[in-house]
């Protein structure tokens, strides 16, 4: 409000006097602990808010935002994606390291999340990795969930069900309130979703008011015009759609700032 006095303002980084000690994986995960029942998202994005380089993210990440990644993967029940995603990426199933599974266990979840892949299309191949793989020094994986909606080809819906849980939700279109509580309701532990984007499923899980937290990792580098930005694809922005977040944690390394935002105030649900 014009008036009010203007909040204090610290120098967090490089900040003067000696620096803190970097956090560890295990000092990360207790930073990012993931609260029960909540749905947090995690990107990276150019200093412009472009979320691809040549239609990859990769480019923009580096390693400590594959730390972050790792750490945030380790921390949830469900990893939650989009088809775009999954195809421009080649996801694979979600792997996790010794000893984040021993502390997964002690937490009480599974030892590896659940993937789950959003599509309206359900235009998956069955025999892609994500369903597909396994490693020799992990355990097998949950079975993937495929979110899809009645309007998908039946066919295709099939074909998915010898290899994954295709969890329908809506009919001409994937209703993602009620696709988001049913895999809260598949895990055993407290129904923590990650979700990695896409930017279209990210716009929607916005639009929907279903998004608890934006962990964004803003990369040092200017992407320029016609690139993806980060909920380009929110199929149907409202009038007033503007969800405001508030600032909860900044962490940084290898270049990168690692800015952790909370929702004070949801898109109004339709
Ligand atoms: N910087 C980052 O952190 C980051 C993260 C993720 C992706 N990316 C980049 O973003 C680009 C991909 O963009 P994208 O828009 O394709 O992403 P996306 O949201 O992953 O994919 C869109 C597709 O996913 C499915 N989908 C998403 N939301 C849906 C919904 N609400 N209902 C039904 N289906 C839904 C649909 O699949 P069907 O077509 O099968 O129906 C849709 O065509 C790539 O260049 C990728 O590298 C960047």
């Amino acid at each position: 409000m014009p008036g009010d006095p203007a909040p204090p303002i610290r120098l967090l980084a490089p900040g003067p006097g000696p620096r803190p000690e970097p956090l560890g994986p295990e000092g990360l995960e207790e930073s990012y602990a993931h609260r029960a029942g909540e749905l947090r998202a995690n990107l990276v994005v150019s200093l412009d808010g472009a979320v691809e380089l040549d239609g990859r993210s990769g480019a923009l990440g580096g390693a400590a935002d594959r730390e972050l990644l790792a750490t945030l993967r380790a921390l949830a029940d469900v990893v939650l994606v989009g088809a775009g995603t999954a195809r421009s990426e080649g996801y694979g199933p979600v792997w996790v390291g010794r000893e984040r599974m021993q502390r997964r266990e002690r937490r009480g979840q599974a030892p590896l999340p659940t993937l789950a892949v959003v599509t309206r299309s359900a235009e998956l191949d069955p025999q892609g990795r994500l369903f597909v793989e396994r490693r020799p020094d992990q355990p097998a994986p949950p079975r993937p969930v495929v979110v899809t909606c009645l309007g998908a080809p039946a066919e295709r819906r099939r074909r998915l069900e010898d290899v994954a849980e295709v969890l329908v939700a809506g009919d001409a279109e994937v209703d993602l309130p009620k696709a988001v509580a049913d895999l809260r309701g598949r895990t055993e532990a407290g129904g923590r979703i990650l979700t990695e984007g896409g930017p279209r499923l990210l716009g929607d899980l916005v639009g929907a008011g279903l998004l608890d937290e934006l962990c964004l990792t803003h990369s040092p580098v200017i992407a320029g015009p016609g690139r993806v930005r980060l909920t380009d694809g929110w199929s149907q922005p409202g009038t007033g759609d503007h969800p405001e977040l508030t600032l909860e944690a900044v962490h940084s390394g290898g270049g990168q700032l690692f800015a952790r935002y909370r929702l004070v105030a949801r898109a109004p649900r339709r």
